[in-house]
C-alpha cells in the first residue's frame, strides 16, 4: 500500500449568485379577515406584514428550491450538473426523509453531488450557509448551494390568530466559491443555539416522540405551537447582542455596514435591532410587508430585495442577523462581491 496524504489547504470564500423564488398565490391581510377574528390594522401595527404568499396543494418545499436554483444557476451560467454540494436550510421538508436536499438534486440532475438538510427554524438559511462556506473554505470544494426554503403555511393553523397572520411562504438559494485575489466574501459568523427556548416555538408532532395519530391530529399537534411574547423578548435581546458583538470584533460599527439584512419576522424586532446598533435605516432592508415570515426563506429573499432596491453594491459590508425557534441565532459577517 502507498497511502497518499492529500494536502489541507484554505481559501477564502465569496458568495458568486443568488436567486430567490415565492410561489405565486397571494394570501392579504385581508383575505385573513374573512377566516379569522383579525383586522388588516392590527397585522400591520405588530407585525408589518400586509400580505404572504402561499405555496399551491400537491407541491412541497422542494418546488420552490427548484425554482429557486435554476435562478441562480442562470446568474452564474453554469448546469446543476457542476454543483458540488447542495444544502437546504428547513424545517418544512417534503417529508422526514430522503432529505430535501436529494429531492433537490434528482429534479435538478445534480449528478455526483452530495448534500443535506439544515434544521435551525428562522436561522436554517444562515446555519447551513456557514456549513457551506466551511467546506469552501477548508478547500474541501469549489462549488457549494445554499439554500433556505420554507412552506410555513403547510404548518400553520388558520383557526389561531396569534401565529396564522405571521406565516408564508419563500426561498432563495445562493452560491459559494473561492474568493479570487483581493477579494474578501466571507468575513466572520457567529451561530448559538439555545434548546431552553424549545417549548416556546415548536411543531410538537410528527416526529419519533409523537408520531402522527389520531389524537395529535385532533390536538392539533402538528401546527406550529407558539408563545409570542416569549420569542420576542428572545429574539429582540439577541439580534442586537450577537450582532454588535460582531461588528465589536472586526473593528467595526453599525455605521460602517453598507447594509443589514434582518430576518424578517416582525418589523419592530428589526427596528428595535437597528436602534441598539445605531444603524441608518435606509441601510435595512425590510420586505417583510410582501411576504411575512417565511423562516429560511427571509435572509435569501431579503437579499434579493436588496439587489433590486440598488442597497447591496459590489464591495459592500453586509451584516445578516436571524433568530429562529430553538432557539437558534445566526449572524454572519461579509463583503458582498457580485
Ligand atoms: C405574535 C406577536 C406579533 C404578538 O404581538 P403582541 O404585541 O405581543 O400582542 P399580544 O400577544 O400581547 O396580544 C395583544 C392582543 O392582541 C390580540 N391578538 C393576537 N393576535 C391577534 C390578531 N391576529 N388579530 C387581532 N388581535 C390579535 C391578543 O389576543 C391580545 O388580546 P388581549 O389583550 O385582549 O388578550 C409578537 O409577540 C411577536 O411578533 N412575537 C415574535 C414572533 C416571531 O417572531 N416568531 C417567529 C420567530 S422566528
Amino acid at each position: 500500500m502507498s497511502l497518499t496524504v492529500r494536502p489541507i489547504v484554505g481559501c477564502r470564500a465569496k458568495i458568486t449568485a443568488l436567486g430567490a423564488y415565492v410561489p405565486p398565490q397571494v394570501l392579504t391581510n385581508q383575505d385573513l379577515e374573512k377566516m379569522v377574528d383579525t383586522n388588516n390594522e392590527w397585522i400591520v401595527s405588530r407585525t408589518g406584514i400586509r400580505e404572504r404568499h402561499v405555496l399551491a396543494k400537491g407541491l412541497g418545499v422542494s418546488d420552490m428550491c427548484v425554482e429557486a436554483v435554476k435562478k441562480c444557476l442562470a446568474a452564474r451560467g453554469i448546469e446543476a450538473s457542476e454543483l458540488e454540494v447542495i444544502i437546504i436550510g428547513t424545517v418544512t421538508p417534503d417529508m422526514m426523509f430522503p432529505s430535501t436536499a436529494c429531492l433537490v438534486q434528482n429534479k435538478l440532475g445534480a449528478k455526483g453531488a452530495w448534500g443535506f438538510d439544515v434544521s435551525a427554524g428562522c436561522s436554517g438559511f444562515m446555519f447551513a450557509l456557514q456549513a457551506g462556506v466551511k467546506l469552501v473554505e477548508s478547500g474541501a470544494h469549489k462549488m457549494v448551494l445554499v439554500c433556505g426554503a420554507d412552506a410555513n403555511t403547510r404548518m400553520t393553523d388558520y383557526t389561531d390568530r396569534t401565529t396564522c397572520v405571521l406565516f408564508g411562504d419563500g426561498c432563495g438559494a445562493v452560491l459559494i466559491e473561492p474568493a479570487a485575489e483581493g477579494e474578501i466574501g466571507f468575513i466572520d459568523f457567529k451561530n448559538e443555539i439555545d434548546g431552553s427556548g424549545g417549548p416556546a416555538l415548536n411543531m410538537p408532532a410528527g416526529g419519533s416522540l409523537h408520531p402522527a395519530t389520531h389524537e395529535t391530529v385532533d390536538k392539533k399537534m402538528h401546527f406550529i405551537h407558539q408563545d409570542g411574547a416569549a420569542v420576542y423578548k428572545f429574539a429582540v435581546r439577541k439580534m442586537a447582542e450577537i450582532s454588535a458583538e460582531v461588528l465589536e470584533r472586526n473593528g467595526i460599527t453599525g455605521a460602517d455596514l453598507g447594509c443589514f439584512i434582518p430576518h424578517q419576522a416582525n418589523q419592530r424586532i428589526i427596528s428595535s435591532t437597528v436602534d441598539r446598533l445605531g444603524m441608518d435605516p435606509a441601510r435595512v432592508i425590510i420586505n417583510i410587508g410582501k411576504y411575512g415570515n417565511t423562516s429560511a426563506g427571509s435572509i435569501p429573499l431579503a437579499m434579493e430585495t436588496a439587489v433590486e432596491e440598488g442597497k447591496l453594491k459590489k464591495g459592500d459590508l453586509v451584516l445578516m442577523a436571524a433568530v429562529g425557534a430553538g432557539f437558534t441565532v445566526g449572524v454572519t459577517l461579509l463583503r458582498w462581491e457580485i
